[in-house]
This record gives C-alpha cells, sequence and structure tokens, in this order.
C-alpha cells in the first residue's frame, strides 16, 4: 500500500469539516505546467489557472494545438503526459498523485475527442463493467467488492437494465444500441452519444467533454447537446472543451476561457464565444501579444464537419 492509499488525514471538528465541504464542490486548476513523455523538453501547457465549481459550466476554447486535449489528458492522468508543476485539487485532494482508476471513482469523468472502438464487448457489458469499477470505494475495502457479484457490491442485471433503459430514453438511443460493439463501425455521431450515455449511466461529479461537438451534423449535434444539457444539474461541474462555438448555442456556458500557446488568455461570458465566431481568434490573440497566423484571420466555418 502507497500513501496514494491513505485519505488525507481528517481533521476532526465540525468547522474543518465545513471548509471541506465548501472545498467538494470545486475543481481547482493552480499553475499547471505539462509536458508529454515523448518530448519533454516541451512544455504544452505552461501555466493554467482554472477554478470551476459544481453547478457551473465552463468553455474552453482554442484553435487546434493549442493545448485542449493535452488539458484534458493531464486532469484524468493520461500516461503519455507528465505534470511537471501544479496541482489539482478535487474534494481536498491532489488528484496528480492518484491513478486515473482512482480519479475517476472520484467522480471525475473525460468525454475523448477520438473514442476508441472495442471489438467484442457490447456497449451493456461495457457500460456495467464501468459502473461497478466506478462504484468501488477510492480508498480501501476493494477486495470485498467483486462487480461480477451483485451480492458483493456489484449492480444487479435488473437493476443494470432499468439504469440503462431511462439513461438510453434520455439519449434518444434504440434498444439495439446497447448490443452492439463498443464505438465498432459508429458514425461519428454515435460514437460521441456513447460518450454522453456513458457518462450518464456513471453520474460523474465533474465532466470534461473533449469536442464532443467534432464530426457531428447538425441534427447529431442537436441531440448530444440535449444530453449533455439533460445532466445538467447543481451536483455537476462541467468542462466543455471545444473549437467551434456551434456548441454553444445550445449548451450555454457560465465562463467561456480562451486558450492559447498552454495559457488562457482571455476568459468572459458567453459574448466572448460569439465575439470568436465572428472575428475569429486574431484580435485576442494580438490582444495577448502573440503571433497570428493565417488561421487566425477566418472566421470559423459555421457548419464544418469533419
Ligand atoms: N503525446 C504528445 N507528444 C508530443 N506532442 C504532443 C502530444 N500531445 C500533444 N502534443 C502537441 O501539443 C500541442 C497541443 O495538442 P492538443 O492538446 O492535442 O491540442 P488541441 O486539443 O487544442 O488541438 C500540439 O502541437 C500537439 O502536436
Ligand atoms: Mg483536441
Amino acid at each position: 500500500m502507497t500513501s496514494l492509499d491513505l485519505a488525507p488525514a481528517p481533521d476532526s471538528g465540525t468547522a474543518e469539516g465545513a471548509v471541506e465541504a465548501a472545498s467538494d464542490r470545486v475543481l481547482e486548476i493552480r499553475d499547471l505546467h505539462v509536458v508529454p513523455i515523448a518530448d519533454p523538453t516541451r512544455e504544452i501547457l505552461a501555466g493554467i489557472d482554472l477554478t470551476i465549481r459544481k453547478g457551473e459550466v465552463h468553455a474552453i476554447m482554442g484553435r487546434n494545438g493549442s493545448g485542449k486535449t493535452t488539458l484534458a489528458y493531464a486532469l484524468m492522468g493520461h500516461p503519455a503526459y507528465r505534470v511537471t508543476q501544479g496541482e489539482v485539487l478535487w474534494k481536498g485532494i491532489d488528484v496528480l498523485k492518484l491513478s486515473p482508476d482512482k480519479r475517476a471513482r472520484m467522480g471525475l469523468f473525460l468525454a475523448f475527442q477520438y473514442p476508441t472502438a472495442i471489438p467484442g464487448l457490447s456497449v451493456a457489458s461495457f457500460l456495467r463493467t464501468a459502473l461497478n469499477a466506478r462504484r468501488r470505494p477510492v480508498y480501501g475495502g476493494d477486495s470485498t467488492i467483486d462487480p461480477s457479484d451483485a451480492t458483493r457490491g456489484g449492480i444487479s442485471m435488473r437493476d443494470f437494465r432499468v439504469l440503462m433503459r431511462e439513461k438510453m430514453a434520455l439519449l434518444k438511443l434504440d434498444d439495439a444500441f446497447a448490443a452492439r460493439y463498443v464505438n465498432e463501425g459508429f458514425s461519428g455521431g454515435e460514437k460521441k452519444r456513447l460518450e454522453m450515455l456513458q457518462m450518464a449511466v456513471l453520474g460523474p461529479e465533474f465532466a470534461i467533454l473533449d469536442e464532443t461537438d467534432s464530426g457531428l451534423d447538425i441534427d447529431a449535434l442537436r441531440i448530444v447537446a440535449e444530453g449533455v444539457n439533460a445532466q445538467l444539474n447543481p451536483d455537476l461541474g462541467v468542462l466543455l472543451i471545444t473549437h467551434y462555438q456551434r456548441l454553444l448555442n445550445y449548451i450555454t456556458p457560465d465562463v467561456v476561457h480562451v486558450l492559447a500557446k498552454g495559457r488562457m488568455i482571455k476568459s468572459g461570458g458567453r459574448e466572448l464565444a460569439l465575439q470568436l465566431e465572428e472575428e475569429g481568434y486574431a484580435p485576442v490573440l494580438r490582444e495577448a501579444g502573440l503571433e497570428i497566423d493565417f488561421q487566425d484571420e477566418a472566421p470559423e466555418p459555421a457548419e464544418a464537419v469533419e
């Protein structure tokens, strides 16, 4: 057992308890620096500070290559990236010290920009296994839980079916979807809807959605956005990563941040996203004293589908 398996020393006393409860509701990123393992001399994130409370939706926008996915991966503990400086506090714990699996059990969730196919594994089996893993306690007690055994902490088949049916209805998915192999032969829209279904089944407290809009035509975009909106609640914080502002026509962010060259160069309200759509990234980059290239000058195409 390493020190990571230990809960932080509890400070007893009601006043401390109250402070902890407040910190339970916020994800705080402090001075985060990240390099890829493949090229450790290259700093992709160069000091990110961000505070997101439960019940809030923050959008991160930035042109391709600005570091958006790296931020998502670093928050979840992707092995291809190393955090060289900074901390990420969630429920009073620096989650950077935890395995990705423990982060998920602490209620963090990432919807991938490019979900992978798992031939031979059905959507239903995948989600049931994921849910049982998510429900294992973060600290200790793992050996008493057997996810395949409903009497030892796993969800019963019956309860799982009820849950699946409810969540699939929420996302307007038909029954056949559950029997298909994970992402195998899925359209772009189906892949994104599976990410949203996974989120709905796992019930995270903090969700990072990485370009949930990419590869979607306008109908699929609307369905995915409705799926996200249906899941918004006061006990869920959302970090919504997007290149285009069109997703924000359907999901209203509380705050919009612009990421460039590994730093947040500007934050504002919804109007900032509209300004980016109208003017491209050039004005905000210029304002931040950064170089502009051709891709920043042109406003984003309104209906780009990969
Ligand atoms: N694993 C990696 N190894 C080397 N370079 C990487 C790696 N991941 C990302 N990068 C580089 O870091 C920059 C940011 O990438 P990414 O975070 O994917 O940007 P975005 O999601 O905003 O498009 C890009 O220039 C990309 O090539
Ligand atoms: Mg990306």
